[in-house]
Parts: C-alpha cells; sequence; structure tokens
C-alpha cells in the first residue's frame, strides 16, 4: 500500500476506498505504518472528514482490529451506556446494577478521565478492592451472572484506537467527529451489546459545547451502531453545570449509593430513570419508555438495584460494608468553601473549570503517569438559579494536600457568575436522536 498515495487522495478531498480504509486501520494497528504517516493522514481526515461509506470502513476495521467479547451464550438483551463525558457524570454507577435488576444485561466497559472529566473506572477503583481490570472471560461471566459488570478497556479490545487515540491526542486531531465516533463506537460495538444508549453531553462542561455539533455527533454514532445490526439511541444531554452535588471519585460512588437508596440528587436520578427506561426498551424488559422508567423507580425503591451494585461489587473484589455504610470510603480530611463574592442568583457555572478545580486538588490527572487521589474533589452548594447571599458557600472543595488548594479556589470562583434575575430553566434532555 502506498501511504503517501492515500494521504493525497483525501488530502485533495477525494474519498478513500473501503479496502484502502481497511488495509490501513490493519497495517496501522499491525506497527507496519509510521505515526508520521498516520499523523497526516489523520489531519486530512480532521480537515476533509470521511463520508458515509469511509465511515462505515473506518469503524468497522477499527472494530475487528481486536477481539470482539462473544456474549451469545449470555440469554437476552444486553445493553450498555455511553456518555461522551461530563463534570460529576456518575450515571453509570447506578444506571447498571438497576437495569440489571430489571432484566436486561449491562457489559460496560469503560474509560478513565479525560482532561477535565472524570472517569467512571477512576470513581470504581475507590472502592477499596474494586477490581476493573477482570480478563475478557470473567467479564462475561460477570454478566450472565451478576448482570452487570463494568471493566475498563483490555489490551485485546480494539488494539487500533489505544494506538490511534494516544497519536490523535498529540497531533491535534481529537476533536473531528467522524474520529471521534469511530473510536467510541468501535469500542462500543467490540462489547458484543445489541442496544447502546448514547448520552452525547452538551454545554460548558461538555467537549460538545453547542448543540449543532452534538447532534451531529450523535447522529453520526446512531448511525454507525445502526449499521451494525446494534439498536443505537442518543440523548442529547445538559452539562451547564455539574450532575448532582458531587465532583471527585469516592464523593461520586457514595452520591451513586444515595440514588440507589432513593435520596440522591433529582437531576442525577431524572437522567438514570431516563436513559435506564431507554434501555429496559432496547433490551426488550419494556414496551414503553414510560414502562421501562416506571420498572426503574420501582428498583429504586424496592432496593433491588442497591442489592444488585453489592452483588457487582462483591463479584468484582470490593468491600461490600463500604456500600452499606459510605463512610467507609476514602475522605479527605480537610475542607475549604468557596464564598460567593456577592448576593443575587447563580445564572451560570463555567462547569469546565469545575471539573479542572476538582482534577487539580488531586482528583484526576495532569500527565497521564499521576496517580489520583480518590477521596478529594468538591461538593456544589448552588446549583444554576440557587439565591445566595454574599459570603454564602458555592462550593466546598474537599483537600488533603493543599499545594494546589488555591488554584481550585480561583478556578470555583471564577466559574461562577451571579446576576440579578434567576436564569430560565433549561431543560435536562436537549434532544433525542435515533
Ligand atoms: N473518547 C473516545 O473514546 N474517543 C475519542 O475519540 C474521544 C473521546
Amino acid at each position: 500500500m502506498l501511504i503517501a498515495e492515500t494521504i493525497r487522495t483525501k488530502r485533495d478531498g477525494n474519498a478513500l476506498a473501503p479496502e484502502v480504509i481497511e488495509e490501513l486501520i490493519r497495517a496501522y494497528a499491525a506497527g507496519e505504518i509510521p505515526d508520521y504517516q498516520m499523523a497526516a493522514l489523520l489531519m486530512t481526515v480532521y480537515f476533509q472528514g470521511l463520508d458515509e461509506r469511509e465511515l462505515a470502513a473506518w469503524a468497522g476495521a477499527m472494530l475487528h482490529s481486536g477481539e470482539v467479547v462473544d456474549l451469545s451464550a449470555v440469554p437476552g438483551g444486553k445493553v450498555d451506556k455511553h456518555s461522551t463525558g461530563g463534570v460529576g457524570d456518575k450515571v453509570s454507577i447506578p444506571l447498571a446494577p438497576l437495569v440489571a435488576a430489571c432484566g436486561v444485561r449491562v457489559p460496560m466497559i469503560s474509560g478513565r478521565g479525560l482532561g477535565h472529566t472524570g472517569g467512571t473506572l477512576d470513581k470504581l477503583e475507590s472502592i477499596p478492592g474494586f477490581r476493573t481490570d477482570l480478563p475478557v472471560a470473567r467479564f462475561v461471566e460477570g454478566v450472565a451472572t451478576v448482570g452487570a459488570c463494568m471493566i475498563g478497556q483490555t489490551d485485546t479490545l480494539v488494539p487500533a484506537d489505544r494506538r490511534m487515540y494516544a497519536l490523535r491526542d498529540v497531533t491535534g486531531t481529537v476533536e473531528s467527529i467522524p474520529l471521534i465516533s469511530a473510536s467510541i463506537m468501535s469500542k462500543k460495538l467490540a462489547e458484543g451489546v445489541s442496544g447502546l444508549v448514547l448520552d452525547v453531553k452538551v454545554g460548558s462542561g461538555a467537549f460538545m459545547k453547542t448543540v449543532e455539533r452534538a447532534r451531529d455527533l450523535a447522529r453520526t454514532m446512531v448511525g454507525i451502531g445502526t449499521r451494525h445490526g446494534v439498536k443505537t439511541v442518543a440523548y442529547l444531554t445538559s452539562m451547564s453545570q455539574p450532575i448532582g452535588w458531587a465532583v471527585g471519585n469516592a464523593l461520586e460512588v457514595a452520591e451513586s449509593i444515595e440514588v440507589l437508596r432513593g435520596e440522591g440528587p433529582d437531576d442525577t436520578t431524572a437522567l438514570v430513570v431516563t436513559l435506564g427506561g431507554r434501555m429496559l426498551v432496547l433490551g426488550g424488559a419494556a414496551a414503553t419508555q414510560d414502562e421501562g422508567e416506571a420498572a426503574i423507580r420501582r428498583a429504586i425503591e424496592t432496593g433491588a438495584g442497591l442489592a444488585r451494585f453489592r452483588d457487582m461489587v462483591a463479584f468484582q473484589g470490593g468491600d461490600v460494608a463500604a456500600i452499606d455504610e459510605t463512610s467507609r470510603l476514602p475522605r479527605a480530611r480537610s475542607r475549604r468553601d468557596v464564598p460567593a463574592p456577592l448576593a443575587g442568583y447563580v445564572t451560570g457555572i463555567d462547569c469546565e473549570k469545575v471539573g479542572l478545580a476538582a482534577l487539580v486538588v488531586g482528583g484526576g490527572r495532569r500527565r497521564k503517569e499521576d496517580v489520583i487521589d480518590p477521596a478529594v474533589g468538591l461538593r456544589v452548594r448552588a446549583r444554576l438559579g440557587a439565591r445566595v447571599e454574599g459570603g454564602d458557600p458555592l462550593a466546598t472543595i474537599e483537600y488533603d494536600d493543599p499545594a494546589h488548594l488555591d488554584d481550585a479556589h480561583a478556578l470555583v470562583a471564577r466559574a461562577y457568575r451571579i446576576g440579578d434575575e434567576p436564569p430560565a430553566d433549561e431543560p435536562l434532555v436537549i434532544d433525542i436522536v435515533e
């Protein structure tokens, strides 16, 4: 294959043949194409995009660059949910066991924190002993016996993405809708699911800042899923303030348990009920969205979801006592309030800054090799529309090491806008793409 010729073809705005794309991705994953040529090609895709046929070939080749989990021996619907990333987005943690408790299995392969956003794996690992590095065979066993299992990417699933994502990260080619879509969808399709609900976040705390771009991403991902025979639906949901009150790994696990106990924040519970209801429809356990949502609410009220979460934690080696008594989860030693500078209403929250504040006190990584502190983060004290007096806490930072406390404080202080009038209510679900 003449890579330079392929780069020129795409550079000049012509489509690549599916066989060329398949060979390109196979050869790159096998180490036969150097990074400098792949980087040039990725940049041409960034500028020229991929048409539908090219995208189908690209995503398919990524998917088949490694192992595809075989869940055919596990009966019933198998449905996952994927979020494009947000701040305080702990939804997967209560969602997976609730959906499993309602009869639809959830094979979930999640990621770590990326930039200012938190990652489900980091959150789950704040439960003492919890293992997210199970081999694929044990993952399949967890899906079959517990009904839900949540692990991280393995070396054998979509190896082409592992290499390509690292290259995109350092060559300015992450923010491309076809490349993001192929990267996310190839990993989700490799789970062997029959249905997928995508939560595409929009707003100040999301990677997609506008509804138009989020809708474009949603349509592209739904297209890939559908072409691969997976029932795929995307929700566009608001990320203009953190989800719930807790931002930080152990803090978010504790809040997830509150959701499972029926004591969770309204927005978090609403998202879990909406997305869970749709997962039950896709998995064949509910005929309508209303029926699905009612089943999820019942699983919260009866404690069935919480019981399933305990089973999942036990299966994955975690300390179940920390679920029953969340005071056993890691807890930061110190707190500092960020006060409102004046009286008024909270009219805006730059959610990305809030996520970065949790990161800089040690809840996320500045560099790949950083070790995170599971205990730290922050608690939002005033949400959009709240009335505050000067000096009232907007948020409380929970920290162990004071080294970057002032940076975190400044980020939160700059994140809040206070005005004279309350802002207009914004719906949690902005749109649905089917
Ligand atoms: N998350 C992914 O898995 N891939 C991307 O390209 C972007 C976000």
